[in-house]
């Protein structure tokens, strides 16, 4: 029988894709939701690209520990990947007690239940921005971790510590869970097929979107956040990773847990490519691919923000045998066929 995984957050952008691969890959997938930072057709655009009307769909709150256990009671979930978090950097700032609650307290339930029910795999969405404004580049895992510079960067850092307490208080009890942390760099793109990708609410904090809203003539003008940093054209760097390949690593490192090939209770990899990409540099790839003059200015440097960060996946390459693949022009395509397809749909 196939392995069931949930997916909490299924319903957003890595979710997702995340969701689409792990079918592709031929397990069944649960998709939990509470609808708070997308709206269905994120779902609707899986149900599309898998041709699975069948995905069971909970729209629940996983700060609501009575529906995550009628979750877990109503399946058998053998592994869960958790994406069920906000993520605006500036936001948790100014509202970090609705960050530490939410992200926190989803993940401690999680948790809970699933050691109600006798234990499971847990995949934690973790990021880069957990190494900060790292003096040694590219980052390992080894690399030590920073004072987070966001309270939304800090419950990345206090859920990865969490997972690795539960993981080794649970070594030795009988409901066993293990635990793989997975740190994005940036992920970006939209699927092949155009029918799923990013649906920021309101103006884009991140690149990719503002760059194709501003193409697309729904923004009037990208402001690029300093071109003063110590890097060859002055922005910054970023190791800007597609989503698909990005959702690939989440199949392959749920394969590793199932197929008892992790060498500990708890592992972390970076998912990037391995490859800085200068803020300038992706904007011209962004006009050469999309053939649409971009209005762009620079503007002073962002508050929080690290000058260079870019990853060494080969800890990932390895032991997970795989790789990102993509080129960042490929995704880039994605992104602006995506901004495309929404700018058609809401004609
Ligand atoms: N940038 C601009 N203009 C914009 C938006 C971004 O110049 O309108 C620049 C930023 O200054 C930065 C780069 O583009 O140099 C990337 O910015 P993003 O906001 O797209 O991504 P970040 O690297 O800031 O964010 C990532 C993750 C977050 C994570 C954060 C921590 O997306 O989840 O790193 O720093 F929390």
């Amino acid at each position: 029988m196939a392995k069931k995984v949930l997916v909490s957050g299924g319903a957003g952008y890595i979710g997702s894709h995340v969701t689409v691969e792990l079918i592709a890959a031929g397990y069944d997938v649960v998709v939990a939701d509470n609808m708070s930072n997308c709206d269905i057709s994120g779902f609707e655009g899986v149900k599309k690209i898998t041709g699975r009307e069948d995905i069971p769909f909970y729209e629940i709150d996983c700060c609501d520990f009575a529906s995550v256990d009628k979750l877990f009671t109503e399946h058998k979930i053998d592994a869960v990947i958790h994406f069920a978090a906000f993520k605006a950097v500036g936001e948790s700032v100014s509202e970090p007690i609705k960050y530490y609650y939410n992200n926190l307290v989803s993940f401690l339930n999680i948790l809970e239940v699933a050691k109600k029910h006798g234990g499971c795999n847990v995949l934690f969405s973790s990021s880069a921005t957990v190494y900060g404004e790292s003096k040694v580049l590219p980052v390992t895992e080894q690399t030590p971790r920073m004072p987070a510079m966001s309270p939304y960067g800090n419950t990345k850092t206090m859920c990865e510590d969490i997972l690795r307490d539960v993981v080794y208080a649970t070594s030795t009890q009988d409901a066993v869970i293990k635990g793989i942390a997975l740190r994005y760099f940036n992920p970006i793109g939209a699927h092949p097929s155009a029918l799923i990708g990013e649906l920021p609410r309101g103006v884009p904090n991140n690149l990719v979107p503002y760059i194709t809203q501003t193409a697309i003539g729904k923004r009037e003008c990208l402001s690029i956040f300093g071109n003063d940093y110590p890097t060859e054209d002055g922005t910054c760097l970023r190791d800007f990773i597609d989503v698909t390949d990005l959702a690939k690593a989440h199949v392959a490192a749920v394969a590793r847990m199932f197929g008892g090939k992790m060498k500990k209770g708890y592992e972390i990899f970076n998912v990037g490519t391995g490859r800085p990409v200068s803020v300038y540099e992706l904007v011209t790839k962004f006009e050469k691919v999309s053939g649409v003059k971009l209005n762009y200015k620079f503007v002073p440097r962002r508050e929080g923000d690290v000058m260079a960060l870019w990853a060494d996946p080969t800890f990932a390459n390895e032991e997970l045998g795989w790789k990102a693949e993509r080129t960042v022009e490929e995704t880039l395509a994605s992104a602006w066929a995506w901004e495309k397809y929404l700018a058609e749909k809401n004609k």
